[in-house]
């Protein structure tokens, strides 16, 4: 239950990594400030997560399913959130791939765009509109330091990144008449362990 006052804040890809540890921080908030919405695609991952979370489980974190490569996923989580209300929305789910381009399928390097980028892009559809008539909201994308500079044998996840980077530069202009904030964070390689 969301209390009064409280932000709700939809993170994506919370089984493990960085969206975990957010999930897990927000909902352990002294000030009890956030009700986390962790969603993950598989809820047969949740134990880490509900482990790490403990008492905050059930209080000021809720789960939900929520595969960002689905339509219909995105529209049922999203539409069995009270009033579809959404404060923040953490874009944080997606995949890697390492290698030289010429020994990766097409297809390997479409899940990623899929994920990375489409993922996101239809997550934001999703929420903008709301954000957009309630005049207010704050949409996050975890980009990555390859998302700002390219790496070795990391060509389309860098390429994934860089898209987003050019999709959030153009459309946090446009929102910012609705009073919506765009940001992007840039983590390094090994951002969840610190
Ligand atoms: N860790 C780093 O050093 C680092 C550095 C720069 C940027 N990043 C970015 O930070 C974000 C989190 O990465 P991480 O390092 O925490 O990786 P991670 O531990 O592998 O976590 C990625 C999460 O995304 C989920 N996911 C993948 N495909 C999904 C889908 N279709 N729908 C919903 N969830 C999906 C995974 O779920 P499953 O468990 O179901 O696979 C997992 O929960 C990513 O966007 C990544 O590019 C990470």
């Amino acid at each position: 239950m969301v209390s009064p006052g409280q932000k709700v804040v939809l993170i994506t890809g919370c089984s493990s990594g960085i969206g975990l540890r957010m999930a897990v921080m927000l909902a352990k908030d002294e000030q009890k400030r956030y009700h986390v919405i962790a969603t993950m695609r598989d809820l047969k991952r949740k134990d880490k997560l509900v482990e790490a979370a403990g008492d905050a489980y059930g209080k000021t974190l809720s789960l939900a399913v929520l595969d960002v490569c689905s339509d219909e996923s995105v529209k049922q989580c999203i539409n069995g959130i009270k009033d579809r209300h959404v404060d923040v929305l953490i874009n944080n789910a997606g995949i890697g791939l390492v290698g030289p381009v010429e020994s990766i399928p097409i297809e390997e390097m479409k899940k990623v765009f899929e994920t990375n980028v489409f993922g996101v892009i239809r997550m934001i559809k999703e929420v903008m509109p709301d954000m957009k008539k309630r005049r207010g909201g704050h949409i996050i994308v975890v980009s990555s330091v390859m998302g700002l500079q390219g790496v070795v044998f990391n060509d389309v996840y860098a390429a994934s990144k860089f898209a987003m980077e050019g999709f959030c530069e153009s459309l946090a202009v446009q929102l910012l008449k609705f009073n919506v904030t765009l940001s992007m964070i840039e983590p390094g390689p090994g951002a969840h362990r610190v």
